[in-house]
């Protein structure tokens, strides 16, 4: 990215403190999408349905389980309408606005499983203080780790889990993140750049970015993602030893028809390069126990 406007934008990022860089949008940014019906959609390996039943089978294993982030509540959904050992399954949510959505779907099925719902930012210390320490047996993340902090969303997790319990995160790809448009080597961040109704409505932007064709861009928060060797090490170090590492694929349809709802949607050559190469868009599916 280049560009005179993209330069003073980043010499304003650059102030902020490493740790403010890290967020994703706020919980307004969510909401809207939440009220968006055909907007309301993720490049989500929830929206495939062998992975959707093989981890609503891995999760509802568990006796308390948490998910954080379910968006339109897929996940949940599965869960819930199945035989599972599970007794009490947890949401947690920066939105209100999507933990409305999950209440209204959930709230029509006649489960044994009890539901609760926290609204709570994993960016913050200490979000999730209803749910007791080391009572929880799975906890999982589809898509919403590279949104937070690493370090505080692994401590707030590590809390809720005894020894043993596990992890489970969906994670993008390095390689795609470091070849997109909206992907800044310098602070090695996407901007969020939101999507196209976004412009309307009534959030702040965090920013400008400047795209390639020269259009002034609004972002609202960033997203990271992370090499193998570097997500092993943030779980380490973070008290969680990694048991799976697999990789999952978003197919080219999917993937471009999000893509296409968001702002300034353009894919450069070394993207559909790789979008041909993998049949669509790589994620990391990592399954992790608390040591
Ligand atoms: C990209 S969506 C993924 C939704 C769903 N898991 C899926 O894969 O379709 C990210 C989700 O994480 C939630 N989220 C984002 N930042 C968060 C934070 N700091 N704390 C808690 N939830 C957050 C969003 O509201 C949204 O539900």
């Amino acid at each position: 990215m280049t560009g005179k406007l993209q330069e003073e934008y980043r010499d304003a990022i650059l102030q902020n403190s490493e740790e403010s860089l890290i967020f994703g949008p706020k919980g307004e940014y969510w909401g809207i999408i939440s009220q968006n019906n055909e907007d309301f959609i993720f490049p989500s390996p929830v929206n495939l349905s062998g992975w959707l039943d093989d981890t609503a089978d891995w999760l509802g294993e568990g006796t308390s389980i948490l998910e954080i982030g379910p968006g339109k509540a897929v996940l949940a959904g599965k869960v819930l309408s199945g035989k599972r050992n599970a007794k009490n399954y947890f949401i947690a949510d920066i939105s209100e606005g999507i933990l409305n959505y999950a209440r209204e779907q959930l709230g029509q099925m006649q489960s044994p499983i009890k539901t609760h719902f926290i609204r709570g930012d994993l960016n913050t210390k200490n979000p999730l203080r209803e749910i007791k320490a080391g009572s929880l047996d799975r906890v999982i993340l589809v898509n919403v780790f590279g949104y937070l902090d690493p370090d505080i969303a692994l401590s707030n997790i590590h809390r809720l889990l005894p020894r043993g319990g596990l992890l489970r995160l969906t994670v993008g790809d390095h390689e795609a993140f470091t070849r997109s448009e909206d992907y800044d080597p310098n602070i090695n961040r996407q901007y969020v750049r939101g999507r196209k109704f976004h412009a309307d409505a009534k959030i702040e932007p965090l920013g400008y970015t400047v795209s390639a064709d020269g259009k002034k861009v609004p972002f609202y928060g960033y997203r990271r993602n992370y090499s193998k060797e570097e997500i092993e090490t943030l779980l380490d170090k973070n008290g969680f030893a990694t048991e799976q590492f697999k990789v999952v694929v978003i197919p080219k349809e999917l993937w471009l028809k999000v893509r296409s709802l968001q702002s300034n949607f353009r894919l450069n050559q070394e993207e559909e390069k790789l979008l041909e190469k993998y049949g669509g868009r790589p994620i990391w599916d990592i399954i992790a126990r608390k040591k």
